[in-house]
């Protein structure tokens, strides 16, 4: 089977509160975006790097792509939800893509994932009949809320972990899974409602999502202690 990146990249940043969308930010000299996808296009393994579009984005057409060669094709069909860009993203994918092939679904806003962590994704994953997600074990103590917001409960963080991208899994499994429910918040969680027990493999907290400013900052001395 081969290996597909699906990159959402339709999101307005709302949360961060910039007039570009985050992942067209500068970050370390390049945009977030553009961070993002140099790691899954130097992956010898991922054939085809599928980037989701909002239809109304002017800034993707703005940016110079050929440093990131032959790899990448931009689709302008995302949606209003995360799932539904992914959602549409895999429907364009499905003229290229086998049941069995591999889709390996990337944030737009993770642009510090490295390649040895990607790497050892594909390889941990390789033979599983369904696929799995990097993540991290929590570390920090976890409070449920009553509706004052004093704590209501103390919740054990054992064997918690938070998600991350890639999500990976298998094509046909990914679509049926998607089609079924709309409301996830992840791929994960819609192969699990599906029945299915994707895996975890661990990853560490420099592969963090740009949400806040304080993100980009964090970011930019991630990427900048990397280089050589
Ligand atoms: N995304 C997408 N389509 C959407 C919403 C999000 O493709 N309708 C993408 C984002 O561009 C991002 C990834 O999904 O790469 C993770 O989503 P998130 O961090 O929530 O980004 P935004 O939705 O843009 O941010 P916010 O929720 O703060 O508005
Ligand atoms: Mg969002």
């Amino acid at each position: 089977s081969r290996y597909f990146a699906l990159v959402p990249a339709a999101g307005s940043g709302a949360r961060f509160g910039a007039e570009t969308p985050k992942q067209y930010l500068s970050l370390a000299g390049r945009t977030v975006i553009h961070h993002a996808l140099a790691v899954l296009c130097a992956c010898p393994r991922i054939e085809e790097v599928w980037v989701v579009l909002s239809p109304g984005d002017e800034w993707w057409a703005a940016e110079d792509w050929s440093a990131l060669g032959h790899k990448l094709h931009p689709v302008y069909c995302g949606g209003a939800t995360r799932a539904e860009s992914v959602s549409n993203g895999l429907d364009a994918l499905a003229a290229t893509l086998d049941a069995d092939d591999w889709v390996l679904v990337h944030d737009a806003a993770r642009p510090c994932l490295s390649l040895d962590l990607l790497e050892r994704q594909l390889a941990e994953l390789d033979t599983d009949p369904v696929g799995g997600i990097l993540a991290v074990p929590v570390a920090d103590t976890l409070k449920r809320a009553d509706p004052q917001q004093r704590i209501a409960a103390t919740e054990p963080r054992d064997g918690l972990w938070q998600a991350q991208t890639p999500q990976m899994f298998r094509f046909g499994l990914l679509r049926q899974a998607l089609a079924a429910t709309k409301t996830v918040t992840d791929e994960a969680s819609a192969l699990e409602a599906a029945g299915f027990t994707p895996r975890l493999v661990r990853s560490d907290v420099t592969n963090l999502k740009v949400t806040y400013p304080a993100d980009l900052l964090l970011a930019e001395w991630i990427l900048k202690g990397r280089k050589p």
